[in-house]
């Protein structure tokens, strides 16, 4: 069962990347694809990426939570309880309430939150890596 726990580890890992994405994917279109011409295929193509992007950030963060109970329960069930995971998941879940917070109450208005919930999603990358590199401890 561990190695199952494994496996919806890094589902977590892929999960987060989809959610991340919605930062490097706007960055791109603002700093080279805004100026292509409006009748570029490639541009139209990119725009409609980025709207799926932007569109599903909040179930790709719902999904990779999903995953983070999967992992929780079964790592503690079979493995143990990991110190650098808990950090990790703290933050995880944080920020989903932050990014729900932002979308439901602030209407996605740019304020204080969304800086914070930035800022969160670097330091629970940073967590992930410490649990990966230090194998679970
Ligand atoms: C955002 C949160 C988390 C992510 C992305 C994550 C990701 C991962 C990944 C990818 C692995 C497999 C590493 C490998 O293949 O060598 C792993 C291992 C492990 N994780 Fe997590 N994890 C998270 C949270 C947690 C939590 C909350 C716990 C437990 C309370 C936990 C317990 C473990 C344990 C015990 C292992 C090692 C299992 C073994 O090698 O037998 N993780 N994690
Ligand atoms: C795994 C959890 C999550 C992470 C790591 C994360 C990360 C991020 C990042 C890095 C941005 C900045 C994008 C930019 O600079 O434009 C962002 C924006 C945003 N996030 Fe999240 N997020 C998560 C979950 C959620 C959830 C669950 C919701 C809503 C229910 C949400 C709502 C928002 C909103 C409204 C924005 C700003 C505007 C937009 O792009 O729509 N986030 N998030």
């Amino acid at each position: 069962m561990g190695n199952y726990g494994n496996l919806f580890g890094w589902l977590i890992v892929t999960g987060l990347v989809l959610t991340l994405l919605n930062y490097p994917v706007k960055a791109i279109y603002r700093k080279w694809v805004a100026e292509l011409d409006n009748e570029s295929s490639f541009k139209r193509g990119y725009l409609k990426f980025q709207q799926f992007i932007v569109k599903y950030h909040r179930f790709f963060g719902l999904f990779t939570t999903m995953m983070l109970l999967t992992h929780l329960i079964i790592q503690i069930s079979y493995r143990w309880v990991s110190r650098t995971g808990i950090i990790a998941a703290s933050l995880l879940v944080l920020n989903v309430i932050l990014g729900a917070y932002g979308h439901y109450i602030r209407k996605k208005k740019r304020s204080a939150w969304f800086y914070v919930h930035r800022t969160i999603a670097v330091l629970t990358t940073i967590a992930i890596v410490l649990h990966i590199v230090m194998q679970g401890r």
